[in-house]
């Protein structure tokens, strides 16, 4: 199996690559390609990888490139992980939309339009390319706004193009720990989009162990979800939102805090970032190790204004050690590629699983997955305020996906209007003129 990144010289590839370093059964990945544009971020990334592969007989060799086209060729699967406008793009996504009082954030809000704006045609052109060279290949999209990326995608890959995410995973697993159940046997019933769903329910053996957990105040405030958002809220909803529900039921204090952060996440990670790659260029630094630390770092300040906002404290130390996005990785691949059946929370075409939205819709839902591809399962319907957000956010995806395709500026002003946190036509149509400016990939965006 042959397997190609894009963004091969992301941050993030070592993850996969440890995950593969650890699959020694028939039918594994057994060929690595990195395709990244940066060919200088690609050489450290191999670095790590170099390092990880030592004293491993059957690692997968890596090659790695900046011509697509040959590393797309012969690919059985396909992993998108790019970040159009790097590090620097995501900080003035973050500083535009917070200058102009509403949130700033990677994938949620303002932020995460000006991204998929950025983004989205971008990914059509890989879908296109990835169609003619490869048309037999799985592509796992991790590219963010996944959700909305993957949608884009699927019009030119239709269900080849998998979307995923590891934030529902994580959340399934804390809730899972809390309870004392077995992650792994436990069925996770959680719906939504992407970074916008809720658990509503945690069967093991039969038995929906949730209202176990939202009736236990100590239980509730002993997990990170739990003291995200206040055991009240959570015994009120009956569900447990996922971590990025945080910037819409505590958006005013979450944008006021991020306005006051010294620095936006953006900005905080693109100077550890370019530290990092500075210090690979270094003949001698301890690359796997470099690596590492760097992670570690990032890991344990993530949200970290929302937790204060929230007096949530220190994330956990099972958080910090990842897991979850490397894994839900390897076992989508594992089940497709050995037809292994398994269960996975993905990012895939509704079909009928959310009766609000249409068929062609991605979501987020629990699929079954074998080697034909992700089935989403039916779920029990929204409530009418789960329904909203989603729906509302869904009609703003669409919107960003048209302004995409008819170059339409009056489009993109519409997709920031439309968003549940975007308060005012106004701040939309200004959101528009500061995000083309400080984005040259949005000058596209020249017809009325
Ligand atoms: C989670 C989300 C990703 C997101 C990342 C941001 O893993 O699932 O979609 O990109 O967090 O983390 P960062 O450390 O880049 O702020
Ligand atoms: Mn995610």
């Amino acid at each position: 199996m042959k397997l190609t990144i894009l963004g091969g010289g992301g941050f993030r590839v070592p993850l996969v690559y440890g995950a593969l370093l650890g699959d020694h059964a028939e039918g594994r990945v057994s060929r690595v390609t990195l395709y990244d544009t940066d060919a200088d971020r690609l050489t450290a990334v191999a670095r790590v990888l170099d390092e990880q592969a030592r004293d491993i007989p059957d690692a997968p060799p890596v090659v790695a490139t900046t011509e697509l086209d040959e590393a797309l060729r012969g690919a059985d699967f396909v992993f998108s992980a790019i970040r159009v406008g790097g590090l620097a793009g995501r900080a003035a996504d973050e500083r535009v939309a917070l200058d102009l009082g509403v949130l700033g954030q990677e994938t949620v809000g303002a932020g995460g339009i000006a991204y998929g704006l950025r983004t989205v045609p971008v990914a059509v052109e890989l879908a296109r390319r990835i169609a003619r060279l490869a048309p037999h290949a799985w592509t796992i999209n991790f590219t963010n706004p996944a959700g909305l990326v993957t949608e884009a995608m699927a019009r030119h890959l239709g269900d080849r193009v998998i979307g995923i995410c590891d934030s529902p995973v994580g959340l399934g697993r804390r809730i899972a720990r809390t309870l004392g159940a077995d992650p792994d046997r436990a069925w996770i019933d959680y719906a939504g989009l992407n970074h916008l769903g809720w658990v509503r329910g945690l069967y093991v053996d039969g038995r929906d162990e949730l209202p176990r957990l939202l009736a236990d105040p100590a239980l509730l405030s002993s997990f990170e979800e739990g003291r995200l958002f206040g055991a009240d809220l959570l015994a009120s909803l009956g569900a447990v939102p996922n971590e990025y529900l945080h910037y819409y039921y505590f958006n005013r204090e979450a944008v006021r805090a991020y306005q006051e952060a010294e620095q936006t996440r953006g900005a905080f990670l693109r100077e550890q970032q370019e530290g990092f790659y500075a210090r690979m260029r270094q003949p001698g630094t301890p690359a796997l190790a470099t690596w590492d630390r760097t992670r570690a770092e990032r890991e344990a300040t993530y949200m970290a204004e929302n937790r204060e906002v929230a007096g949530a404290g220190e994330r956990a130390e099972s958080d910090l050690e990842s897991g979850g996005y490397e894994q839900v990785a390897l076992a989508l691949m594992r089940a497709i590629a050995r037809n292994e059946r398994t269960s996975l929370i993905l990012d895939v075409r509704n079909r009928t699983a959310l009766s609000c939205l249409d068929a062609e819709a991605v979501v987020e839902v629990p699929c079954l997955v074998d080697a034909n591809g992700a089935h989403p399962v039916a779920v029990s319907p929204l409530p009418y305020d789960a329904a909203g957000l989603v729906t509302a956010v869904k009609a703003v995806e669409r919107t960003v996906l048209e302004a995409a395709e008819s170059r339409s500026r009056a489009a993109a002003v519409r997709a920031f209007a439309l968003h549940p946190l975007v308060d005012s036509v106004v701040v939309a149509r200004k959101l528009v003129d500061g995000y083309i400016a400080a984005h040259p990939q949005l000058a596209y965006l020249d017809r009325p």
